[in-house]
């Protein structure tokens, strides 16, 4: 048999397995001052792998079928070897899934990674958030609780306020004239086929182009800039060992919190699992209060803020689509959010709270006072980007540094 180092060449004649780990790994060079935010694009790509994993495993013994669907997660709970252990941690994946990718997104906009030659990197990061939102709404639709089906049926039925179409789009989309069998079957085959392969193909095409530009930091300037003799970026360091060995740190102390959560509160205090899913669903009863799980409660008050059904789902999707814009909304000249103005450091904060509010009013029951938070912070989150079109065409910004401080 052949040594190991054989081995290794006989494949790399074959197939370029040094060549690519130098390219991606070993040798790509990213810069030294990532810091606590550089954690999350690892932590995604975990947190991606951990729902595979355990949505194989739930899939063996979940059954997709109106009459079985809550029973066979009961079953799964109670009865199979290790299932809670399965499917606490698919649960709690789902809401850290967003708990990472929220930070990862805020990253991006705070060092203005989305800037130019970052733009195609930023859709397609946009493009996986969105497929993310599909991927966790229909996967909240398989337990068929009554929060799995009445979810489902208000925004599935937000389709009905489009003119002349709503209805038929609403039928298509459910299969029958309510949520049913069909529509958690449609909804089973969309979850676990159709749109991992589709997060997985994005997540692939996201690192590709970020390797293609390398990555962006802290400091928003280029290493690429400043070379040595060997053309090696002064502020760059090789990804492998430097970045592997601290996203490691990351991955320990995302274990501790996620495992701290899945053994000691699952449920999160019904942030991750809601109450109202340990009911089966009941078509003939509508639960008193019915609201998406957290990280769709932002878009969630915006719908509810609009007076008119119609306007609503406009906002609320609008509120999403205007984000793929953000390379082109912002003009300024400097990317981090260190060397830019006083006035878009004031427009960004009050983006975040307003953001912020509107996940928090968007859990709430509708009341008089509510209404007119959610339309004050409606109106913040849209004016931001309104704001940063006019404050980033002309912005007075600080220096930037000759090289990243470190
Ligand atoms: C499954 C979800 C995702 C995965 C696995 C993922 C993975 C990654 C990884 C591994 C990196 C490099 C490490 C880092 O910069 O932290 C990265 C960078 C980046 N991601 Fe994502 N990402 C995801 C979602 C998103 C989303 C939703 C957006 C924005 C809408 C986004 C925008 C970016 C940007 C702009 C960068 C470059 C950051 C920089 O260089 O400063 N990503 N992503």
């Amino acid at each position: 048999m052949s040594k190991p180092s054989n081995l290794l060449s006989w494949i790399d004649e074959r197939i370029p397995l040094t060549n690519t780990w130098n390219k991606h790994v070993g040798q790509y060079y990213a810069p030294k001052n990532f810091n606590f935010w550089y954690y999350f694009g690892s932590l995604a790509l975990l947190v991606l792998v951990l729902q595979i994993v355990t949505g194989i495993f739930l899939t063996m013994n979940y059954k997709a079928d109106g009459d079985l669907a809550f029973k066979s997660v009961e079953y799964i709970m109670r009865d199979v070897n290790w299932g809670w252990l399965i499917r606490y941690m698919h649960s709690t994946g789902a809401s850290m899934f967003f708990v990472v990718v929220y930070l990862h997104m805020m990253r991006a906009i705070m060092y203005g990674s989305y800037k130019k030659p970052r733009e195609l990197l930023w859709i397609f990061g946009m493009l996986i958030y969105l497929v993310l939102m599909a991927e966790a709404f229909m996967g909240y639709l398989l337990p068929w609780g009554q929060m799995s089906f009445w979810g489902a049926q208000v925004i599935i039925s937000l389709f009905g306020a489009i003119p002349f179409v709503g209805d038929a789009i609403t039928l298509w989309l459910r299969g029958d004239y309510v949520v049913a069998d069909s529509t958690l079957n449609r909804f089973f085959a969309l979850h676990v086929i159709a749109m991992p392969l589709v997060l997985i193909g994005l997540v692939f095409v996201h690192i590709i182009a970020l390797h293609e530009v390398g990555s962006n930091n802290p400091d928003g300037i280029d290493i690429k800039e400043k070379k040595d003799a060997n053309g090696k970026p002064l502020d760059g360091i090789p990804f492998h060992p430097y970045y592997t060995v601290k996203d490691l740190v990351g991955v320990t102390v995302f274990f501790i919190v996620f495992f701290a959560i899945v053994f000691f509160a699952p449920e999160m205090g019904g942030y991750f699992l809601e109450h109202a899913n340990y009911i089966p669903a009941d078509p003939l009863k509508t639960p008193e209060h019915i609201a998406p799980v957290w990280y769709f409660t932002p878009f969630y008050a915006i719908l509810r803020a609009v007076p008119s059904q119609f306007g609503g789902v406009i906002a609320m999707f609008a509120a999403i689509a205007v984000l793929f814009f953000l390379p082109w909304i912002d003009r300024g000249p400097v990317r981090s959010v260190r060397y830019r103005s006083n006035a878009y450091k004031l427009i960004l904060t009050l983006f975040v709270i307003a953001f912020i509010v509107l996940g928090y009013y968007g859990m709430q029951p509708v009341t008089p006072a509510g209404t007119v938070i959610s339309r004050l912070c409606a109106l913040m989150y849209f004016g931001f980007f309104v704001a940063l079109w006019f404050i980033s065409g002309d912005e007075k910004t600080k220096p930037l540094p000759e090289r990243v401080n470190y």
